[in-house]
């Protein structure tokens, strides 16, 4: 009988737990055994390994974070910390494991299949939205529909106060979440960290909204952008003469329940990650392009970068004017 081992990785994000009930069913179904790694790599190296059944996932598909629980691993990156890894998996019979996480998970685990010949599942499972191989990833919108409810309070309280408000978004290298908040939240702009606005034009569009009874403006700014956002308040109310306030929403974008566009690319993709083990599949990343949810070779994508959006970042300033 197949044995499984599925863990999440890195930063969590809203539809992780949809991922692992799906891939837990799934492979029940498909009369293999799953088990749960707790606290990511940690875990992996701890040997923390849970056997998992249908009961074990019920009632989380709608809850955030992730009941694994997760972990940023530094013992992973070491020579000692990988091979204790996969001896654990050696310990369990396990050849299959499924990682839900990021960038950096991901590279962990292409590293853990080049190493020690165990056959990696990548699923996509980051608010950051930063695999270039994948249009979307699990959490991005449920992170981008946190930060819209946000801008819509802070507008109503920056409007009443005649403010500009720089609100600062999760995104270290990254700047989806700015940008996209940006577009449909109406902000004035969204920055990012590809690349730097001149401060200049930042403070032109808000006097001239004020010029036109603009009654506040908005500003979006990615963690990674290259001014820190206190600096940018700073400049803006100097260069303005106006009051400018800051709003970090740091890991508020992180929790919540997850969408119905979170849960379905999470069940997708779990259900997905468990056919491609039964089929003898090896060394996968899951994505999804246009729609369709598909199957890349682990390294590949991962060398894939993310193509930026100028035509969004435009978009931003000229629907904004
Ligand atoms: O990787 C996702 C992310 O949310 C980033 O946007 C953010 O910079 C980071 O995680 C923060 O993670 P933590 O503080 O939990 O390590």
């Amino acid at each position: 009988m197949k044995r499984i081992g599925i863990l999440t990785s890195g930063g969590d994000s809203p539809g992780m737990n949809a991922a692992l009930r799906a891939a837990t069913r799934y492979a029940i179904y498909y009369d293999m055994e799953i088990y749960g790694i707790h606290r990511g790599f940690e875990g992996l190296i701890d040997g923390e390994f849970e056997k998992l059944d249908r009961r074990s996932v019920a009632d989380i598909m709608q809850r955030g974070g992730t009941t694994l629980r997760t972990a940023r691993s530094d013992r992973f990156m070491t020579p000692e910390g990988l091979e204790r890894a996969a001896r654990n998996l050696e310990t369990f019979k396990i050849n299959d494991l499924i990682i839900i996480g990021g960038n950096g998970s991901l590279t962990g685990g292409l590293m853990l299949s080049q190493k020690y010949d165990i056959n990696v599942i990548g699923i996509p499972g980051t608010i950051d939205n930063d695999l270039g191989y994948t249009d979307s990833t699990i959490g991005f919108d449920t992170a981008l529909n946190t930060v819209l409810d946000a801008i819509t309070r802070v507008r109503d309280t920056s409007s009443a106060h005649e403010r500009t408000t720089v609100i600062e978004v999760m995104g270290r290298h990254c700047g989806d979440i700015a940008l996209y908040a940006g577009i449909t939240g109406g902000a004035e702009y969204s920055l990012v960290p590809e690349f730097e606005t001149d401060i200049n034009d930042i403070c032109q569009k808000i006097l001239e909204g004020v010029q036109v009874g603009k009654l506040h403006s908005i500003i979006i700014t990615a963690e990674g952008y290259p001014v820190s956002s206190s600096d940018l308040v700073k400049q803006i109310a100097d260069k303005t003469g106006r009051e400018v306030k800051l709003v970090v929403l740091s890991y508020v974008q992180r929790g919540g329940s997850p969408t119905y566009r979170d849960r379905m690319l999470a069940t997708e993709c779990g259900v997905k990650a468990v056919e491609l083990i039964r089929d003898g599949e090896r060394n996968k990343a899951i994505g999804e392009k246009n729609g369709e949810i598909m199957a890349f070779d682990l390294e590949e994508a991962l060398t894939e970068r993310r193509e930026f959006r100028y035509d969004i970042y435009k978009a931003v300033d000229i629907l904004s004017k």
